[in-house]
């Protein structure tokens, strides 16, 4: 019997397990088996971490968050010999082809492994939305939807307490979440690494909200949101890996403080984002890229990446996700520019 491989790498996102169920759904009108491996590249360098995904297994995963089959940061090239590895097991387990779901650096090893001769089809993944190449990524959603139902609830109290709230967010190197929860959360001020701000500015901002009779006022600062002079801004740890890090909107909030007067209060949504039932438009876009992940392996269509082009799903050159990411452009920043300035 024909089989397929499929793994899961990098931080998980809502929306994981529609794509798993979406590929083992097409793969049994192929009377093909699909074979899990655990805990991304993890699971192949150890061959042993293996799970075969049958129709009965996921008949219901698609509300499920996170990942049935597991994750890890794991780097095939960050191994010895890991590449080798990587074939034996798949050959071990007689895979046809492997279906890998993950961000920029996931996909980057997939694609460095096709160059290599395996058999990789690639689907991206994250809340962060900065993998190029596609529309939207699935979990970008839920995400802003996570973030957004939490800063509603931080408007509140910050009206009641007539503060400063300093919001961060996640995204190490784009501000896709910051500026899509920041609008939808009416936040009055968003931060993010596309465009450096400045700390004069941000207080004086401030300052005139509090002066034209607004006794409140909202910022969301994305994680990796930095002023355009970096001395401004002593993070008391430097940026890590950690989403639960809330550096930025400490020191910021510390900043405000100091500078305005004002009462300000700093929260970091953190991991919080990353998980929780996907929303209804990620489960539906999660079974269409597993779908179409499928049908590309089954075609031996390697190399290629499933993208969100508009409405429609489409494959692509995983190459053309990997050349850079896709960060906030200046033109969404102009439109929006009353966030800004
Ligand atoms: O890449 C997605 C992401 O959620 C980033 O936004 C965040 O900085 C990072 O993962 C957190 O990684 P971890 O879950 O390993 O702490």
């Amino acid at each position: 019997m024909k089989r397929m491989g499929v793994l899961t790498g990098g931080g998980d996102c809502p929306g994981l397990n529609a794509v798993i169920r979406g590929v083992v759904l097409r793969a049994a009108k192929y009377e093909t088996d699909v074979m899990g491996f655990r805990r991304g590249w993890q699971g192949l360098l150890d061959g042993g971490q293996t799970t075969l995904l049958k129709l009965d297994d996921v008949e219901d995963i698609h509300a499920l968050g996170g990942t049935i089959i597991g994750t890890s940061r794991a780097d095939p090239f960050a191994v010895p010999d890991g590449p080798d590895q990587v074939r034996r097991n798949l050959e071990h387990h007689k895979c046809q082809s492997l279906i890998v779901i993950g961000g920029e650096k996931t996909l980057g090893a997939g694609y460095r492994l096709f160059r290599m001769g395996l058999p990789v089809v690639g689907v991206p993944k994250t809340i962060d939305n900065n993998v190029a190449a596609t529309d939207y990524t699935f979990g970008f959603q839920t995400a802003i939807n996570t973030a957004t139902d939490a800063i509603d609830r931080l408007v509140t109290t910050a009206k009641s307490h007539g503060r400063v709230l300093v919001v961060q967010v996640m995204g190490r190197n784009s501000g896709w979440l910051a500026l899509y929860a920041g609008m939808a959360g009416g936040a009055h001020q968003v931060l993010i690494p596309e465009r450096p701000f400045d700390l004069d500015e941000v207080c004086k901002n401030i300052k005139r909200r509090f002066g034209n009779g607004s006794d409140f006022s909202v910022i969301v600062v994305a994680e990796g949101a930095r002023p355009a002079d970096s001395k401004a801004l002593p993070l008391s740890e430097p940026p890590s890996m950690d989403g639960a890090e809330d550096g930025v909107a400490r020191t910021l909030a510390k900043i405000i403080a100091e500078r305005t007067g004002l009462e300000t209060r700093h929260v970091a949504l953190g991991t919080l984002q990353r998980g929780g039932s996907p929303t209804a438009f990620d489960r539906a876009l999660g079974l269409r890229l597993g779908l179409k992940a499928a049908e590309l392996a089954q075609a031996g269509k390697f190399g290629m990446m499933t993208s969100l082009r508009g409405t429609e799903i489409v494959a692509v050159p995983l190459e053309q996700a990997l050349e850079t990411l896709k960060t906030v452009g200046d033109d969404l920043i102009k439109e929006t520019g009353d966030l800004f300035d």
